[in-house]
């Protein structure tokens, strides 16, 4: 595994393996690697002849400072964790190299990026765009991989590929939990030992969910999913939406989507975490 911290000598590793007609799989990351990134990276290895993963805390689509500079690093370990998975190339740049110039780009991704974390993140998914877009120009991947956790990021990068023609194929790979249900998350370090116990909460309830929704409406799904959730101490919605999995509009009535998806973000403490739950119904 070979580590680069600047986009001249990626460039030249990847032209070499293009030249060879090897095909690139590329993993964006900000790193703090969990078993969610490496099963990511498993798959990109197993597609690929060439797997990329990048490492870069970007702080063009943090709005919170105070998350930015406590957002975990931990370089060293990470290196680690690719290396056993088989990566080839690690991207680590630093931020003068992402961004010599501030990036004044403001995209419009339409509605998939105004809803949920667009109106409680205002300006998320233009950084997101920004880094995504630039990590796409330099290594251009055949295929790119997200987690599923994000559901609404992996729509939003979606929608760039589409408005800036890219030729890269989404790859969306399923959420990873832990044993207790709790949806693997770098932000999970964060939390005291007392609210890891109660964060379990979330996917239990985003579960019973679903069995709740057989006999009852989106709304009373809805109701059913905030109220259980905030009767807990230091549990807080800041919202919980079910959506339509391709157009992330609101669905109103289960008929109105093939695929109706729940996504939630919860302040347990300060740390906000974000799930989401397919409901099928019967
Ligand atoms: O999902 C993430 O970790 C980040 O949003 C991404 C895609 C690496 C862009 O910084």
């Amino acid at each position: 595994m070979k580590i680069a911290s600047n986009i001249k000598d990626l460039k030249l590793y990847l032209n070499k393996e293009r030249e060879s007609k090897k095909q690139i799989g590329l993993v964006p990351t900000m790193g703090a690697l969990h078993a969610g990134h490496i099963s990511l990276v498993r798959q990109c290895v197993r597609e690929n002849d060439v797997c990329v993963v990048s490492i870069f805390v970007n702080p063009t689509q943090f709005n919170d400072k105070n998350d930015l500079s406590t957002y975990p690093r931990t370089p060293e370990q990470d290196y680690a964790l690719l290396e056993a998975a088989g990566c080839t190339y690690v991207f680590a740049p630093g931020e003068k190299e992402m961004y010599p110039e501030p990036d004044t780009r403001i995209f419009n991704f339409g509605r998939v990026a105004e809803v949920m974390e667009g109106k409680y993140r205002p300006g998320h998914f233009n950084g997101v765009g920004q880094i995504v877009s630039k990590l796409f120009d330099i290594v251009q991947p055949s295929k790119a991989y997200f987690g599923e956790k994000d559901f609404q990021q992996i729509a939003v990068i979606r929608s760039m590929v589409k408005l800036l023609n890219m030729k890269v194929k989404i790859v969306a790979c399923p959420i990873v939990r832990e044993k207790d249900g709790l949806a693997l998350s770098s932000r999970n370090t964060r939390l005291t030992p007392e609210l890891r116990q109660k964060a379990p909460l979330i996917a239990h309830v985003l579960q019973e969910s679903t069995t709740f929704a057989q006999k009852h409406s989106v709304e009373e799904t809805i109701d059913f999913v905030i109220d259980t959730i905030n009767k807990e101490s230091e549990m807080e919605i800041e919202y919980y939406e079910i959506v339509d999995s391709a157009t992330l509009e609101a669905v109103s009535d289960w008929k109105g989507s093939n695929d109706p998806v729940g996504c939630i973000t919860v302040y347990c403490g300060k740390v906000r975490l974000i799930d989401n739950i397919h409901y099928k119904l019967s």
